[in-house]
């Protein structure tokens, strides 16, 4: 008896990637598992993209919609971009071979508040879900799932597509079993009720995926490790950013706006937001708790340090050396740790109810605060908004933070006008560069434009957008956010056409 896969019925349905991949066809909508480079299904889209190239190579072709949690791994994303199997993407990736096609306009892609996904399938804008393919630790005498290290939007996929596939992934430890909180209360308006969770380790739910065993149509084993890039440490930039903002947050404190224990934190992924976390570590702080999507590599030491009492959140996305800790000290972690599925981590209510502190980087902002997150030069796409947009929105306090240049030093992060907004002038309350931090609350958008050039602006950028904001001012058509059109979007034209926002 295979002790991972303990349902009867459902042990006769075990079979190879090429077997479980051949239930699916071209156009049809594949809803993956995977939540950053945790969960994610590893040999059966290997498989599909096989048959992709396969099919393509006699003349037929052969794509399908892919709907996941998040970004997912190159065992996913990249394979089946690479195989061009891909038509339509949703709802945030980070692969290099998608954000190539999407950018070449190969690859249709849908960027998406990743708390709408769940809701938005159940109300069918997305239509027919046909095949749901899910990686879990182990299938239960009962049917029931335990998931693995992402839970994402796998509670809607098992629920709303009408063909299961599951990967058994033997590589996930099953101490994980008791880590997830479920939650089957949700109902479409307009029968919904509040969400009972009202403080960040509340449990609410229930620790296994339930899926009709009639719906499993093949499942397969695997035994190979989740995938996420090493961190690298934090650079000079990162831990000027990481201080401004640690200082920020001693202000608040002493200014009685924050309790000494602050709120809960969402701190978004990457070196800058794990250089926070790193100076949270000695900031004297105790007995902290975390509402996020991901759990990374500097929250595990947080909670070793009892810096950070617990942590909420969707998935890991831990480093090699990150997953090594975790699995040496499961018992320890999983005390600490609740994962839920992304429509609650991200879950505007609870979100504003629990008063999350969000920290998120930025790709620029602009003069009056408005943050574009996702596209460079207003025309090509990173990752996407991800679950920035969630929390900025609705936290008590929102901070957009990334170094001042980029493109060693050719382009400015602080623009007079963002070339994309996805988070407006009035969801960004703080901007943190390097240089320093501009708390935009309760100022006017000039009194912010001020704050941003003084604060914010890299030196090299500081004349040039002080004198575009002095001429705006004379010459705006309105006055109250002066903008001279014309001129605003030629600095990101001469990007475009120099690779230099310099004149
Ligand atoms: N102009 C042009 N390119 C820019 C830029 C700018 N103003 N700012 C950053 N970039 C480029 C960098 O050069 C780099 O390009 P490369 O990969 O070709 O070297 C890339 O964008 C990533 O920048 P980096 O400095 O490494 O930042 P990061 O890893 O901290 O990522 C975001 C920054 C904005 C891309 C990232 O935070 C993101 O995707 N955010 C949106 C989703 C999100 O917030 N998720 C968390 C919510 S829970």
């Amino acid at each position: 008896m295979n002790d991972r896969i303990l349902h009867p019925a459902l042990a006769a349905r075990v079979c190879s990637a090429e077997e479980a991949a051949a239930h699916i066809r071209h156009g049809q909508t594949v809803a993956m598992s995977g939540f950053t480079g945790a969960g994610y299904p590893k040999v059966v889209p290997q498989a599909l993209a096989s048959r992709m190239r396969e099919a393509h190579a006699a003349g037929e072709d052969f794509r399908v919609r892919v709907l996941t949690g998040a970004s997912t791994a190159p065992e996913l994303d990249g394979e089946l971009a690479r195989a061009e199997g891909i038509q339509l993407r949703l709802p945030y990736q980070s692969d290099p071979a998608v954000r190539e096609r999407i950018n070449a306009g190969t690859l249709d892609y849908i960027d998406l508040h990743l708390s709408h996904v769940a809701q938005y399938t159940w109300f069918g804008f997305f239509g027919d879900v046909d095949v749901a393919v899910v990686e879990v630790a182990a299938i239960r005498e009962d049917g029931r799932l335990v998931p693995s290290s992402s839970v994402g939007n796998n509670k809607t996929w098992l629920d709303q597509a009408s063909r299961v596939i599951l990967e058994v992934n033997r590589w996930q430890p099953m101490a994980l079993d008791g880590m997830h909180d479920v939650y089957y209360g949700t109902a479409r308006p307009p029968n919904r009720k509040p969400i009972p969770l009202v403080q960040p380790d509340d449990r609410i739910g229930e620790r296994y995926l339930r899926v009709d065993p009639d719906k499993i149509v093949a499942i397969v084993e695997t035994d190979s490790p989740d995938r996420n890039t090493p961190f690298a440490p934090p650079d000079e930039d990162s831990r000027r950013i990481a201080g401004h903002l640690l200082d920020f947050l001693d202000h608040e404190v002493r200014r009685g706006r924050l309790q000494p224990n602050l709120l809960p934190l969402q701190s978004g992924v990457g070196n800058i937001a794990n250089a926070v976390l790193a100076g949270l570590q000695d900031g004297g702080y105790r007995g902290l708790t975390a509402f996020t999507e991901v759990i990374q590599d500097g929250m595990l030491a947080l909670l070793k340090s009892g810096v950070l009492r617990m942590a909420s959140a969707t998935a890991f996305s831990l480093s090699p050396d990150g997953i090594d800790e975790f699995n040496r000290e499961i018992d320890f972690y999983r005390k600490r740790i609740v994962l839920r599925p992304q429509e609650m981590s991200n879950h505007p209510e609870l979100i504003r109810r629990l008063g999350c502190i969000a920290m998120n980087g930025m790709i620029e902002a602009d003069l009056y605060g408005h943050v574009n997150s996702t596209h460079v030069a207003g025309s090509r796409i990173m990752n996407g908004i991800g679950g920035s947009g969630d929390f900025a929105r609705n936290a008590y306090l929102s901070v957009f933070m990334s170094p001042s240049t980029a493109k060693n030093g050719k382009v400015s992060s602080i623009v007079p006008m963002a070339s994309h907004v996805d988070h407006t002038e009035h969801d960004v309350m703080v901007l943190v560069t390097e240089q320093g931090l501009a708390d935009l609350r309760g100022l006017s958008p000039k009194q912010r434009a001020k704050a941003v050039i003084e604060h914010c602006a890299h030196p090299d950028y500081r004349p040039m957008l002080q004198d575009y904001f002095d001429r705006a001012c004379r010459d705006s058509y309105g006055k109250h956010s002066p903008h001279l059109l014309g001129e605003a979007l030629a600095w990101h034209q001469r990007f475009v056409e120099t690779g230099s926002m310099r004149r």
